[in-house]
């Protein structure tokens, strides 16, 4: 219900912002969230849910001072309290607030709230508490143990449209997902922190975030713009890395982040960036991940990386993707990648140069965008794209 109101709130919003549909404003900057007076504690996001586990989650939010912030939760009744505390400290007179949860029950939906309380005043031997808030009551549910499935949506290059997710989610179908993924460039670069909270946070907040997790995955343009490097405070990743794995359900997961699309030395550059190192680095570790039991034992290995290794064309971020992931791929037996980058959908099936199926959804303006929903059980995996009118333009199934 409160979702609902949320969402009503937040789409009215969007009517008006989206008859300026220009690609590089923050056309929610003056209706944030709440009506507010100047300098008044409030949230400017309501909570979301990252790295959702059987046993864990972390929950980020934002406020707008200050504060000493928590989260109550509990099954039934709000009974138990998470806040962060490291070296002794209770985590507080911070804004980005991420608190993770542990001793979680696999497999068990749980109520939550999240309250703030500002620090107006933070003197050595005098603190004084300012306003405290309290967000709505929402609720997740974390995964069984080894589930049978899993099922996801995958969002790509909406490039600083945020009445995309709206749209897409529109005619998503009524088909389940257990998380969101967000394969790269949500963004055309990094500005500030308004823009993430207008184009990212808001729109995936009001749609399902507080509710359901989502993985923010970096895609070149996410690495572009001066607040490139404080992107990485607004989410939560297992290994506080852009490149990571996991196991949920029958698929391991490999994410990768596929850097920059030219050459390191290209002027744009400006010679602050060195994204062939990185590639290698993630290219070493994969060799060692494919190594592991689980991602042998795994019923489907699936990659997902912004910039496909192939059907992108020949510069230098395809190629290099190519050159140092596509040879560990095909050793390994990589069942699938999913991509997007090129604004081009399609689905490319093996062929002489790929062993695997790559898909790569579209994007990001209207006739062009995809959302694809993704279930992978112990039969078969099952993917379908759609196209933003609603028409299936991808299917692909690897079957068991
Ligand atoms: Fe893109």
């Amino acid at each position: 219900m409160k979702i609902a109101n949320q969402r009503r709130k937040f789409l009215s919003q969007l009517t008006a912002a989206s008859a300026l549909t220009v690609v590089n404003i923050s056309p929610l900057k003056a209706s944030v969230f709440e009506p507010m007076q100047q300098g008044e504690h409030r949230f400017l996001t309501p909570p979301y849910l990252q790295v959702l586990t059987p046993t864990s989650v972390d929950l980020v939010f934002l406020t707008s001072n200050k504060a000493y912030s928590w989260v109550e939760y509990g099954e039934d009744q709000l009974e138990h309290k998470a806040q962060e505390e490291s070296d002794g400290f209770v985590e507080a007179y911070q804004r980005i607030n991420n608190i993770h949860i542990r001793n979680l029950k696999p497999g068990t939906t749980y109520k939550y709230r999240v309250i703030s309380k500002e620090i107006s005043l933070f003197k050595p031997y005098e603190l004084v508490y300012g306003k405290q808030i309290t967000s709505e009551q929402y609720s997740f549910t974390t995964p069984v143990e080894d589930a049978e499935s899993v099922t996801c949506l995958v969002f790509n290059d909406i490039h600083d449209r945020p009445h995309s997710f709206k749209d897409l989610m529109a005619i998503r179908g009524e088909k389940s997902y257990d998380f969101a993924f967000l394969n790269g460039d949500m963004f055309d670069y990094q500005e500030d922190e308004q823009q993430i909270i207008d184009h990212l946070l808001l729109p995936v907040t009001t749609l399902f975030a507080s509710e359901k997790p989502f993985i923010m995955s970096r895609g070149n343009h996410e690495t572009r713009g001066k607040f490139r490097r404080e992107f990485k405070d607004y989410f939560s990743y297992p290994t506080d890395s852009y490149y990571y794995s996991f196991k949920q359900g029958p698929v391991y997961w490999i994410i990768l982040d596929t850097g920059e699309d030219k050459p390191d030395d290209h002027p744009v550059y400006a010679g602050i960036v060195d994204f062939d190192s990185y590639r290698k680095e993630q290219a070493l570790w994969l060799e060692q991940v494919t190594q592991h039991e689980e991602y042998k034992r795994a019923t489907y290995r699936v990659v997902m990386m912004h910039i496909p290794p192939f059907h992108s064309g020949d510069w230098h971020g395809t190629l290099h993707c190519r050159e140092v992931f596509d040879p560990i791929f095909e050793h390994n037996k990589v069942d699938l990648v999913i991509s997007g980058h090129t604004h081009r959908y399609g689905v490319h099936p093996p062929n002489e140069e790929h062993t695997y199926p790559i898909i790569i959804g579209g994007g990001p303006k209207e006739g062009n965008r995809t959302i694809i929903h993704f279930e992978a059980n112990q039969k078969n995996l099952i993917i379908e794209m759609k196209r933003d009118d609603g028409q299936v333009v991808g299917e692909y199934e690897i079957k068991k």
